[in-house]
């Protein structure tokens, strides 16, 4: 079997015990067969970045860390990554902030991967490219004479073409799609934007492409389903979750766990919360919610507004709702492990996942995993997240329309057991039979072309 290699601008929180991002748990899955070498960004910015990259062996997985200067971090990942294609595919363009400077930094600083990888690369290997960071890095390697299969997964969304087109330099990055073998999207709505925008661009494309042609498709990600149901069952042992429970025991939690970032419609969510609690007095003193939202991107345009807004959104609900022994919203900024996560869901009578946007979300995936079949919470899902093509069985809502998601809310807190545990098992059932190393696997197959 070929070696993998991954890259991605992130490497995963080696050993650090913090909740790794969606992508890191599923990237670790996929690599635990077949070995190989994750190359990111070592998230240092040096003021004399080392030429090359440092090696760390975990196992069978070798870790290849690559310093970037502070002007390469702000023109390729603050500006380009996430000032123009972020926002951008998450159909934000009012945010989209773009200077050709940045756009020079994002293209150097792909040259810049696909030269160090160009060191390590075998003519067998398999490369798969994770997320809008690094489009162009295909074509970059191509120009350096890889011919190996190369794949690229979106991680995001893919707008509508025309909003895409909003992006100087649009068709350019488009062409170097072309480089990929393989590229892959959470829907099969993503992949039809993306394959517009390519129509769209024809006339423009003169693109570096390679003999077996690209195919796009719709791989959508998921998580361990069993594994993170297990880690659910053991947290309830955990003297935290014990505690927890112990203290919620009267009240119904209702948990949401968000990157503090624009497209989690925060703000929207803290209104529904709101509309919910004026329009029904009877969850007073009944319910709690626990909002945690690790900060993230700070110094980006948007982020820091949002990071008050919500702030203060939250601090004045609970000054008009709280009582002397009743806080409405815990609001927390900080992350916490998985173990305790799963715990925290298992215990929430209801997970609450409203983005106004997202690629997929795996919060939500693991909410319902996490559940206790014989009681099982409700899951309020977004139609905005890519999980809602496949969690067809949460309660599926309108983040824009703060009613809908009071509603929802109140329905799933006052929801017959009998219900809660159908809607559970549908949903379990899809997810047991997509866990992530399905998604790797057919990835990896259509890219291999290795028979199953
Ligand atoms: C999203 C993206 C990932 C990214 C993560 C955290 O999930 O798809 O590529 O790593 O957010 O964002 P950050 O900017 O901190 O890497």
């Amino acid at each position: 079997m070929s070696r993998l290699i991954i890259v991605s601008n992130r490497l995963p929180a080696l050993g650090k015990g913090v909740a790794a991002g969606g992508l890191a748990v599923a990237l670790e899955a996929a690599l635990k067969d077949r070995g190989g070498l994750w190359l990111g960004w070592s998230g240092r910015t040096p003021d004399d970045p080392q030429p090359g990259v440092t090696l760390q062996k975990l196992g069978n997985v070798t870790y290849a860390a690559m310093d970037l200067s502070a002007e390469d971090v702000a023109g390729y990942y603050e500006g380009i990554s996430n000032s123009v294609l972020w926002p951008l595919c998450h159909y934000r363009s009012d945010l989209l902030k773009y200077t050709r400077a940045d756009m020079d930094r994002y293209l150097s600083v792909n040259a810049k991967f696909a030269s160090a990888l160009t060191e390590m690369l075998e003519p067998d290997d398999v490369v798969w490219v994770h997320d809008y960071h690094l489009i162009p890095l295909a074509e970059a390697l191509r120009k350096r004479g890889a011919e190996n299969r190369i794949g690229y997964f979106h991680h995001i969304p893919w707008p509508a073409q025309d909003l895409f087109r909003a992006m100087p330099k649009s068709a350019k990055l488009l062409r170097s799609m072309l480089a990929y073998d393989v590229v892959g999207l959470q829907t099969a709505a993503d992949a039809r934007n993306l394959r517009a925008s390519l129509d769209a661009a024809r006339p423009d494309l003169e693109a570096i492409t390679h003999p077996r042609g690209t195919r796009i498709g719709a791989y959508p990600i998921s998580i361990d389903t069993k594994g993170f149901a297990h880690r659910a069952r053991r947290a309830q042992e955990l003297p935290r979750i014990r505690e927890l429970h112990q203290r919620f025991g009267p009240r119904d939690m209702v948990i949401g766990v968000d990157r503090l970032d624009y497209s989690k419609g925060l703000p929207e969510r803290l209104r529904a919360i709101e509309t919910l609690l004026e329009n029904h007095p009877s969850m007073h003193n009944r319910v709690s919610f626990l909002q945690i939202t690790p900060a993230s991107r700070s110094g980006i345009e948007g982020y820091d507004r949002i990071q008050q807004e919500v702030a203060e959104r939250a601090g004045r609900l609970n000054a008009s709702y709280g009582t002397l022994d009743w806080v409405p919203v815990r609001y927390i900024n900080r992350a916490f492990s998985q173990s305790l996560l799963a715990g925290l869901y298992r215990l929430s009578k209801v997970g609450l996942v409203t983005p106004l946007r997202d690629g997929m979300n795996l919060v939500a995936k693991e909410y319902v995993a996490a559940q206790d079949p014989e009681d099982p919470g409700v899951l309020v899902l977004s139609q905005f997240a890519g999980a809602a093509a496949e969690l067809d069985r949460a309660l599926i809502v309108n983040p824009h329309d703060v009613e809908d998601v009071a509603n929802a809310l109140a329905r799933a807190l006052d929801m017959p057991l009998d219900e809660r545990r159908e809607r559970h098992a549908r949903m379990m059932a899809r997810l047991e039979a997509h866990p992530v190393s399905v998604w790797s696997e057919t990835f990896l197959r259509d890219l291999t072309g290795d028979p199953p």
